[in-house]
């Protein structure tokens, strides 16, 4: 070791989420590592010492120090990581608001061609450069909130071209932007108008012309679909997620946000690597996801949002052994809200997790659920240097004081981001 280029010390309350190879399940989502008055050492984007400030400052002894930076106390976590977004996408859909104030079902405005198709219509339009500038703009905010990597899929151009064009623009921001991109693909996110009523022709389009040249391209790691009552069956989903395997994508899963189906089960068949949503998922379907070691993905930002009277049984799933991951889904229908900080609070109120399960979710589980944990999600020697210094000495205190933001810095991959 040559030199430290940055060591953050004085830390108060250091969450270092240290030793998890595999996603936390049952009472381990709430054993959090956690070491009071802590430092943190830094050497090329990666973390060389973790621990307490004695033990770190012993460990990098006669090195010189670069930079240095007092973290007064602060608490201090892993980068959080948004582990499913829409990010990419044209437009918004304020005008749904009176629709949904008058009570009609986010299912109902899809079928009248409204919902995700208005946003299809609107991404269609738009440049590649228009759709970059949007993004980024949210991105940016995703960032200033805390979280460090983030997923995004397609599923708003629904032709091979404009698919490609939302997943290009994904690339485009992950070359260029502080925060890591993973990118999904989701052609199967609804069935375009030009195919109403011909939803086997589109699944046909799907499987024997987007999911190959998706894949030449190298433009997605992992592959999702909408299993939902009145948009993809579990048939259709089976086929399109089975050939997406064997093409070598990751699989994911948009399962049970309205109506349990079988989408639960579905993802435990094929061993998705989550499943998403999971709002009506009966215990049948934990059961399922339990046995595969799906992780699941709950967004109690959509609950909410849609005004849904259910929420994802996430207290069922941790106490069935089954990892929870929590995310934003970002979207303009659903839930339009950059913010993890929000989804902290809701996922404690609504769902019924404890600050110390939350914060799990939003990052090792979530590193896990985009396949990327031996890198990101926790604070250990050797992992990326991704980290959130929060205006807060405590990691209660995050979900408690809600509707602001608490990130003070971010960290990533060694560099000061947001100061
Ligand atoms: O995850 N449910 C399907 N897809 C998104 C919503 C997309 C939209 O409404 O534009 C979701 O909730
Ligand atoms: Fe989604």
């Amino acid at each position: 070791m040559k030199q430290i280029d940055l060591l953050i010390h004085n830390i108060g309350c250091l969450v270092t989420m240290q030793g998890s190879s595999k996603p936390r399940a049952g009472t381990e989502q709430s054993e959090v590592p956690t070491i009071h008055h802590g430092a943190i050492a830094i050497q090329d984007e990666k973390i060389v010492a973790v621990g307490s400030e004695e033990d770190v400052r012993k460990s990098i002894q006669g090195l010189p120090i670069v930079k240095e930076l007092d973290a007064r106390g602060r608490l201090v976590t892993p980068g959080l990581i948004d582990p499913h977004t829409h990010l990419v996408h044209g437009g918004s859909r304020e005008h749904e608001l009176d629709l949904k104030l008058k009570g009609v079902p986010y299912l109902e405005i899809l079928a009248q061609g409204g919902g995700i198709l208005n946003t299809v219509q609107a991404t269609r339009k738009a440049t590649e450069e228009e759709l970059y500038s949007q993004a980024k703009r949210s991105l940016d905010l995703m960032l200033l909130f805390g979280a460090t990597t983030v997923e995004t899929k397609s599923g708003y151009g629904l032709t091979l071209q404009d698919e490609c064009k939302q997943l290009r623009v994904a690339k485009q921001l992950h070359e260029s932007h502080p925060v890591d991109i993973v990118s999904t693909f989701m052609g199967a996110h609804a069935v375009p108008v030009e195919y109403k009523g011909r939803s086997e022709e589109y699944v046909n389009l799907v499987l024997e012309e987007m999911l190959p040249e998706v894949k030449r391209l190298g433009l997605a790691e992992f592959c999702d679909i909408f299993c939902e009552h009145g948009v993809f069956s579990v048939e259709e989903s089976r086929k399109i997620l089975l050939k997406a395997k064997e093409l070598g994508f990751k699989l994911k899963i948009h399962a049970d946000e309205i109506e349990s189906i079988g989408g639960a089960e579905l993802a435990g068949e094929l061993g998705c690597i989550s499943a998403e949503h999971l709002l009506a998922t009966d215990q049948k379907g934990i059961e399922a996801l339990k046995k595969a070691g799906t992780i699941a993905v709950c967004l109690p930002a959509t609950s909410f949002n849609l005004r849904l009277q259910k929420h994802a049984p996430a207290r069922d799933m941790i106490e069935s052994g089954v990892p929870v991951a929590l995310s934003t889904d970002y979207n303009p229908g659903s839930s339009p809200t950059e913010s993890l900080q929000l989804v902290m609070t809701l996922a404690c109120l609504n769902l019924r997790m404890t600050p110390e399960e939350v914060l799990t979710a939003m990052t090792i589980n979530a590193a896990h659920a985009v396949g990327k944990a031996d890198t990101i999600g926790s604070l250990e020697v050797g992992k990326q240097a991704d980290i959130v210094l929060y205006n807060a000495t405590n990691l209660a205190y995050l979900p408690y004081h809600f509707g602001i933001n608490h990130v003070h810095s971010v960290v990533k991959k060694g560099n000061m981001v947001v100061s």
